[in-house]
């Protein structure tokens, strides 16, 4: 039986069930109203008659009696009147009533015993009566009683009239009620069933990848994600099955999730992979009622996400979130990412007082611009330092809880934040194998030296087994710091360092992004994104060409001299005043730090003052959108824009160029890119330039928006070619190689750097 008439039969059922238990209390109760009214009535009217009967009752039957009891004997529905004597023989009795009530009714008898009134009803001959007797006491003696007999028979067809408008009613209900269920059923079940099923043939036959759409988002939602998600897995798996067979018959090797996955699987022999940083992947905020989960801005987290979602794992990190520790267990795990949980995130809390120490202080205001050459001034304060001590040493205690019972694990340990945990974990967990990776670059050995602990700095990272760098360049730095600072013994043919007995192997590893889906977090079927002219509406310009900065705002990043470049192109260049606009999306970062601070407001005031200079109607040279954007938001920027600035004045990588070319799938846009970033040693097919020479970026901006399509397309092609090769895939890939096939000999401990 289909569902509808199944439905449909049991809402029936269920409505006449209550209808006739309903109409059946209303019909007892009417019933009862009725009658008790009739007997009110006859007492009232036994008690009328009774003041003029009693005078004429002792004289016997007369004339004047029975002309009383006829005149009251016409009264609507009275079906007669009768007064007997004592012993019962009747003195008066209307007409009506003899061929209605031919004997002497019992109730009569029954009253002049009692001495009461006494009333009921009878059914004599099938006609319904109701009889009220009532003694006749002419000198306070029973002398007789009246007879006061009411025909019943409309109590009957009144309950019969309610019944009929009953059941009418019910039958109403019914239909009407039969017909809104299939129209719900149709509407909201039937009707989004049968598009989710045209939706998965479409998608079968590959005629579809927009995301299933049902109207009742409320009801749908839950089934619709999930089979979304779904739908998403199997298309990724479709396309990797598809690459897999294309890279067969090409005898190419493209690194993949799956090969990623594999091959982490056999180098680690089934052992999970440990993951460390102090950024994480998923941070969880309150906002308002809800929380909200949020993926930080910044290279790490894109990079490195997408390798744990490939092969699973660990990933120990601060847990930075204001509501982090509610959604965590009591250990601060949790499974992520939140809509495919694939991976562990275990979060470290640490106190405001740490945070301020390790993270603002000694992380960002001592090693960061020590790292960076961008003329901010790196400040080393004793309380940092201790507390960069302490929470590196509270995460050794965390990682070392994750490992517990994995023999031989495989670390990956992530940047500045921790330089000492590589010996700190050395030191407990002699087993481990352990990589460090720097996301910034390495100094020369003058330029770090000015830095109190390099000594304590350089020992715990050499705790690793591995160090990584973006370039050999820093590879280099970092060798020659360690030649000029410690007691150790170099193998330049290596690239080794040997301290203690103990070796590292220092390389580098070019960090990428996940090519081809480096937009994973956004489902391969997701809501599909803004369209150019719905993205320059949001942005309040009328431009013909469109440029974008996607930045962490940080001052190492350019922001100002890309802004000033901007400015001269538009001066130098007037031709493109109201036709180019230059869109700057930048997520705040670190603003508790006064030199961060006051970047930002440096950058509100050079927008303000550019856009002062130029100002028009309906177009503004520079749209600044301060605030965090997610993945989503920003590939329209990456996907629309006829150039992408990538001016910083000193990096270790740079992602965003990489994620601009991923997201240039129809080889459209031209990035422009600092020299100072390590990506401008592998994306050579881009505009490389100088951040800090502004009529050279200038020219660089005309030179991208000028540039014949046939170059652009060319270049853009060439520039993806390099990043398929080099995917975050192939450097994970790469780096858990070196890490296990590093020769484990039997060695004592090292000692703590600390
Ligand atoms: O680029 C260096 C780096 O530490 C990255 O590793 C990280 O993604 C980024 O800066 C973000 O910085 P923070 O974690 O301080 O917001």
């Amino acid at each position: 039986m289909r569902i509808t008439l199944r439905l449909t039969l049991s809402l029936l059922v269920v409505v006449a069930a209550v209808a006739a238990f309903s109409a059946f209390f209303q019909l007892r109760q009417e019933r009862e109203i009725q009658q008790e009214d009739l007997g009110r009535r006859s007492l009232l009217l036994a008690q009328s008659l009774q003041e003029s009967v009693e005078p004429l009752l002792t004289k016997g039957p007369s004339q004047k009696l029975q002309r009383l009891v006829e005149r009251f004997g016409n009264r609507e529905r009275l079906a007669g009147v009768a007064v007997y004597d004592l012993k019962g023989t009747p003195l008066a009795v209307t007409a009506s009533l003899a061929s209605v009530l031919p004997g002497l009714p019992p109730i009569v008898a029954e009253s002049m015993t009692a001495g009461v009134d006494v009333g009921g009803f009878v059914t004599v001959g099938g006609r319904d009566l109701h009889l009220h007797a009532l003694p006749l006491r002419p000198d306070d003696k029973i002398a007789g009683a009246l007879l006061i007999v009411h025909d019943a028979a409309f109590i009957q067809s009144h309950l019969s009239r309610i019944w009929r408008r009953t059941f009418l009613r019910v039958m109403i209900q019914m239909v009407l009620i039969t017909f809104v269920t299939l129209l719900v059923v149709k509407w909201n079940i039937a009707g989004p069933l049968e598009q989710a099923a045209e939706w998965m043939k479409k998608l079968r036959l590959g005629e579809t990848s927009e995301p299933l759409k049902l109207p009742k988002a409320d009801f749908f939602a839950p089934i619709a994600k999930e089979v979304s998600t779904f739908a998403a897995h199997l298309a990724a798996a479709k396309s990797a099955a598809e690459q897999e067979a294309r890279l067969r018959e090409n005898a190419e090797s493209l690194w993949t999730p799956e090969r990623l996955k594999e091959h982490v699987r056999t180098r680690l022999k089934g052992k999970p992979l440990f993951i460390v940083s102090n950024r994480e992947p998923y941070m969880d905020m309150h906002r308002g009622r809800a929380i909200e989960t949020i993926i930080p801005a910044g290279g790490l987290v894109t990079a490195l996400d997408p390798v744990l979602r490939s092969c699973g794992g660990t990933w120990v990190a601060h847990g930075a979130g204001d509501a982090d520790f509610e959604t965590a267990d009591a250990n601060g795990r949790i499974r992520v990412p939140p809509e495919d949980p694939c991976y562990t995130l275990r979060r470290v809390a640490i106190t405001k007082e740490e945070e301020d120490g390790y993270y603002y202080g000694f992380s960002n205001e001592g090693f960061w611009p020590l790292c960076h050459i961008a003329h901010a001034r790196p400040v080393f304060r004793e309380e940092d330092w201790a507390q960069y001590q302490r929470v590196n040493q509270k995460f050794a205690d965390a990682v070392v809880e994750e490992i517990a019972g994995v023999e031989e694990p495989c670390l990956l340990i992530q940047d500045y934040h921790f330089a000492l945990l590589p010996s700190l974990l050395r030191a407990r967990r002699p087993d481990a194998r352990i990589a460090i990776f720097w996301h910034i670059p390495w100094p020369n050995p003058e330029a770090f030296g000015i830095c109190p602990w390099q000594k304590e700095l350089l020992s715990g990272m050499l705790g690793a087994d591995l160090i990584g760098f973006h370039t050999q360049f820093h590879c280099n730095n970092f060798l020659d710091t360690v030649d000029r600072v410690l007691e150790s013994r170099i193998d330049w043919e290596r690239f080794s360092v040997i301290k203690g007995g103990h070796p590292t192997v220092v390389k580098p590893f070019p960090i990428s992004v996940a090519f081809p889906n480096a937009f994973q977090d956004i489902a391969p079927i997701g809501k599909p994104v803004l369209d150019r002219a719905a993205l320059l509406k949001e942005l309040g310009t009328k431009a013909e060409f469109l440029g974008v900065g996607v930045e962490r705002m940080d001052y190492t990043k350019g922001v100002l001299e890309r802004l000033r470049a901007v400015e001269r192109f538009l001066e130098k260049y007037p031709q493109y005043q109201g036709r180019f606009s230059f869109a700057q999306i930048g997520a705040p970062s670190r603003t508790h730090i006064k030199r961060y601070h006051d970047f930002l407001a440096e950058v509100d005031a050079e927008v303000e003052r550019i856009n002062w200079k130029f100002k028009a109607r309906d177009w503004k040279p520079v749209v600044y959108l301060k605030k965090h954007h997610s993945h989503r938001e920003i590939l329209p920027f990456y996907m629309h824009a006829d150039l992408c600035m990538v001016t910083s004045l000193h990096d270790g990588m740079n992602l965003v160029a990489k994620e601009f070319v991923a997201a240039r799938e129809d080889n459209g846009g031209v990035l422009i890119l600092s020299r100072f970033a390590g990506a401008s040693r592998e994306l050579r097919d881009a505009l490389i330039i100088n951040p800090y020479d502004i009529e050279q970026t200038a020219d660089a901006i005309r030179y991208a928006l000028e540039m014949d399509s046939e170059e652009r397309s060319a270049r853009m092609k060439r520039s993806r070619e390099t990043i398929r090769e080099n995917n975050i895939y192939r450097w994970a890939g790469n780096l858990i190689t070196e890490l296990s096939q590093i020769r484990r000999e039997p060695r004592p401990a090292v000692p703590p750097a600390v």
